[in-house]
């Protein structure tokens, strides 16, 4: 079979897409943030405005998390109570984008 430039898009195109399926899936493997009695301090901060069972099934929808204000808490306590951190952990800014929390149990 002749491979010709057109072959080599659709090639490309099907290793793209292989490749961020791959990074994805990589992602979802990073631990959660445990919802243990350390880490409630963050939990409370990050769903301090989530709405309650009573509130209308759209608020509940679109309810985001606030991150920025659960993360003032992570690094400052894991470096306190020496929590050690893998040696080739990546950038550290923005530990819930990578770590995720828990789902809220509503
Ligand atoms: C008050 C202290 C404290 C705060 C705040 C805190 N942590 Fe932790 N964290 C710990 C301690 C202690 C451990 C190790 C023991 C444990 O798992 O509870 C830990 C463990 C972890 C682990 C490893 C869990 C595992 O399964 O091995 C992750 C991931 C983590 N923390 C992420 C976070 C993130 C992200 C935040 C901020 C949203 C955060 N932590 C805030 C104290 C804290
Ligand atoms: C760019 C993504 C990313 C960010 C941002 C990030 N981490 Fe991580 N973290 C990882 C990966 C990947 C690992 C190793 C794989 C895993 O989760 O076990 C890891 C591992 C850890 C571990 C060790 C888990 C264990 O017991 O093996 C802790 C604790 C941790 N991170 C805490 C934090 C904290 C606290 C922050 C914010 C200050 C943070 N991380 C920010 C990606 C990230």
């Amino acid at each position: 079979m002749k491979i010709d430039k057109r072959d080599m898009w659709f090639i490309g195109l099907i290793v793209a897409v292989v490749s961020v399926f791959i990074s994805i899936s990589g992602k979802e493997k990073t631990k959660l943030v445990p919802n243990d009695s350390t880490h409630q301090i963050a939990y409370r901060a990050a769903y301090k405005n989530a709405p309650g069972p009573e509130a209308s099934f759209f608020k509940r929808a679109f309810f985001k998390a606030d991150k920025k204000g659960a993360e003032v808490y992570c690094e400052p306590c894991h470096t306190e109570q020496k929590v050690p951190f893998p040696p080739n952990h990546p950038p550290k800014n923005r530990c819930l984008f990578c770590h995720k929390l828990q789902p809220l149990k509503l």
